[in-house]
């Protein structure tokens, strides 16, 4: 099969792309064709030897796709050969065949396109655990999101508005602003607007994916408020002072989604909640950039660069 790999930790240059053996499915696995890949932050980690990966020489990255299946483990019944799948926690999924375990498998909802599925996928249940099991808003609730038009945020963004939350948020170009304005944000400033400290104490929760911003999160919140803090797409977060959070009884929360996909039913139930924003068309994102596998380099350096501002797809075909 074709896949994108690499042998040892770096920057983008390390990546390569070539012919690796196919994966030899468990009795207990689904051999999957892929159509889409996703591409996550995550992925950037690994490749920079940041982050957890599986061993494996060489390292594939990758955890999340949309395919066929196209071969069945010995044990597995009940699923039929050529039926359409996603999965959002399967290592080494840059490639044209994934075994992906049956507890992994997502099925699709009928009324949701592919692309769609595919684009949303990590994202989305990222900010559906976010927004449902970490911060629990009540309505009316203001919050504030780093980030606000990244990925994940565009679809927390309107999932919360959704739920009849308040949001305000941060970006870093005009472009990204108007995008989030037009997503149903209340206000949005640049990240460098001196502005956002005339809010500090405000918002019930701070999301912030950031993770340099952690200390402006921290003083946006209000009092026994808290910031909601899952990730680190611009730099790794600066220590945090206890004594100061306790004076305001404000609360730092954080959460890796694949704790909270324990089971197939539970992979399962979390996606139907989310494809239903879609499909009662409630949240609407951009379409996703798609890029060959084989070019998967560029598609890696647009997510590095911090510029695109939305789902980041690689074909294998
Ligand atoms: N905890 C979990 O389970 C979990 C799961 C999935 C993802 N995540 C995390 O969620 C965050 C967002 O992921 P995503 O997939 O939405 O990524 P994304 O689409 O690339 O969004 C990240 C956003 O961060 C902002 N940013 C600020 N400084 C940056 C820099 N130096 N380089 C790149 N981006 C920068 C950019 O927004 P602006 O230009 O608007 O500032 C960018 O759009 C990441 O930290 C990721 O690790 C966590």
């Amino acid at each position: 099969m074709k896949a994108l790999y690499f042998n040892h930790f770096g920057d983008n240059s390390v990546l390569e792309y070539g012919t690796l053996p196919d994966p030899l499915i468990k009795s207990d696995e689904v051999l999957v064709k892929t159509d889409y890949i996703g591409l996550n932050f995550a992925d950037i980690y690994r490749r920079r030897g940041h982050y957890h990966i599986e061993d494996h020489t060489p390292y594939i990255n990758g955890y999340e796709g949309l395919g066929t299946i196209i071969k069945l483990g010995r044990s597995v019944t009940g699923i039929t050969l050529g039926t359409k799948i996603l999965f959002v926690d399967v290592p080494f999924a840059n490639a044209e065949l994934v075994a992906v375990p049956v507890t992994k498998i997502i099925k699709l909802p009928a009324d949701l396109e592919e692309e769609t599925a595919a684009a949303i996928g990590l994202q989305g249940l990222t900010a559906d655990f976010l927004a449902h099991d970490l911060a629990k808003n009540k309505k009316d609730d203001k919050v504030f999101i780093q980030g606000i038009s990244g990925g994940v945020g565009q679809i927390l963004l309107q999932m919360l508005v959704a739920d009849g939350i308040e949001v305000y948020g941060a970006t870093s170009s005009n472009h990204k602003q108007q995008l989030a304005l037009t997503q149903g944000a209340t206000e949005v400033n640049l990240r460098t607007d001196k502005k956002i400290s005339r809010e500090n104490g405000t918002f019930a929760t701070v999301f912030d994916g950031v993770g340099q911003t952690l200390e402006q999160s921290i003083a946006l919140t209000q009092t026994k408020g808290a910031v909601v803090f899952f990730g680190m797409a611009g730099g790794d977060p600066p220590k945090v002072d206890l004594i100061k959070l306790l004076e305001h009884s404000k609360s730092i929360l954080t959460g890796d989604l694949w704790d909270y996909l324990t089971s197939q039913t539970e992979r399962q139930n979390r996606f139907n909640r989310l494809a239903n924003y879609f499909i009662e068309q409630k949240i609407q994102i951009k379409q996703p950039q798609i890029f060959n596998l084989a070019e998967g380099k560029n598609a890696y350096a647009l997510l590095e660069s911090g510029k695109s501002n939305g789902k980041i797809l690689m074909k294998s075909n």
